[in-house]
């Protein structure tokens, strides 16, 4: 069993520790930014789902800065698991310099000795911040709960760690499954706009950072519009090189299930469909959470197939260590 899949299971533990954490006490804002790259990123890009369900309005910010729109009725969330993402540091230092209330997500690094933060959430310390999800996220929510801008969030991470739980315990057949028919395969995830879409964004991040491999993401309906005909000149390519798998969640638009099924139907002729996923629970904080933990396992299994090491992302170290001997 490698390091991963066991840091995987600790999922449900992650959310249950967001679960009992307070919220932390900030300023009462009606829309908050989350800034974030990567791994810590999808805490934000889980959260702005979770708004949208609430009518509540979460910004994701992943690049240098703030929009010029950020301000008075703002507070940014900085998430950093190092605390010492460049993108990151400098969107909270625009939010300090710009007089907006700024809470920082991060184990330690730069992130926790800058000054100005209206509050600070510690993280305990992890291998990799895709391991440390279930707490990246919780502790978003929590934040995002404290400053008003999200409705009460314990009760939907202690029933996403239930619901992922029941997940973990039941899944080692159609990850095995999915993994066989992706090995040595460019992965394409199709999940609909909403809970689906961010779920197949962090499957892929997971096939490429655990497995080592290429992978990529659309959504439904836009792929309807445009990427649909992209599988139609190449069929050889793409049936000995490609497969794709789709995410439906039960409370995907109707229409949005129907284009599934009939996208699938098309696709087929011209690429295999290595496995269709559904979502359980409830909320959409278990709803994506049940997605991508599906998502999490086959990475870790692709790993295994193609006897990589999941845990280290070297080539991220390094291009971190270039940017850092540049002054540009
Ligand atoms: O998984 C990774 O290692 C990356 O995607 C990182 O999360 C990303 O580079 C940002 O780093 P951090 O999460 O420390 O802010």
């Amino acid at each position: 069993m490698s390091e991963m899949r066991d840091l995987i299971g600790t999922l449900p533990d992650q959310l249950r520790w967001a679960a009992d954490i307070d919220p932390p006490m900030v300023p009462l804002r009606s829309e908050a930014v989350v800034a974030g790259m990567g791994g810590s990123g999808i805490a934000g890009d889980i959260a702005a789902v979770i708004a949208e369900a609430q009518g509540a309005r979460v910004t994701v910010h992943k690049s240098y800065g703030l929009p010029e729109w950020v301000g008075g009725d703002t507070v940014v969330v900085a998430v950093s698991h190092s605390g010492n993402t460049e993108e990151t540091l400098s969107a909270a230092g625009e939010a300090v310099a710009r007089g907006i209330p700024l809470v920082t997500v991060s184990v330690g690094g730069e992130l926790e000795s800058l000054g100005g933060a209206v509050a600070r959430v510690a993280l305990p310390d992890s291998p990799q911040p895709r391991a440390s999800a279930g707490r990246l996220a919780g502790a978003v929510l929590r934040v995002l709960e404290g400053s008003g801008v999200l409705a009460s969030t314990g009760p939907d991470l202690r029933e996403a760690a239930s619901v992922v739980e029941e997940v973990l315990a039941g899944a080692d057949a159609e990850v095995d499954r999915i993994a066989g028919a992706l090995r040595g395969r460019v992965a394409v995830i199709y999940g609909g706009a909403g809970v689906g879409v961010v779920a197949a964004s962090r499957w892929k991040a997971q096939i490429n950072e655990n497995g080592k491999a290429p992978a990529f993401w659309a959504t439904l309906p836009e792929a309807n519009h445009n990427e649909i005909v992209g599988w139609t000149a190449h069929p050889d390519l793409s049936r000995d090189s490609m497969a794709v798998v789709f995410l439906d969640d039960e409370h995907d638009h109707p229409r949005v299930t129907l284009r599934s099924i009939v996208t699938r139907d098309l696709m087929a002729r011209s690429v295999p469909i290595a496995g269709v996923v559904s979502s359980r629970g409830i909320s959409p904080l278990a709803r994506v959470m049940a997605l991508s933990v599906i998502g999490d396992l086959v990475s870790v299994r692709l790993a295994e197939l193609a006897n990589v090491d999941p845990v280290p992302v070297d080539i991220i170290e390094d291009l971190k260590q270039r940017l850092a001997g540049s002054g540009e």
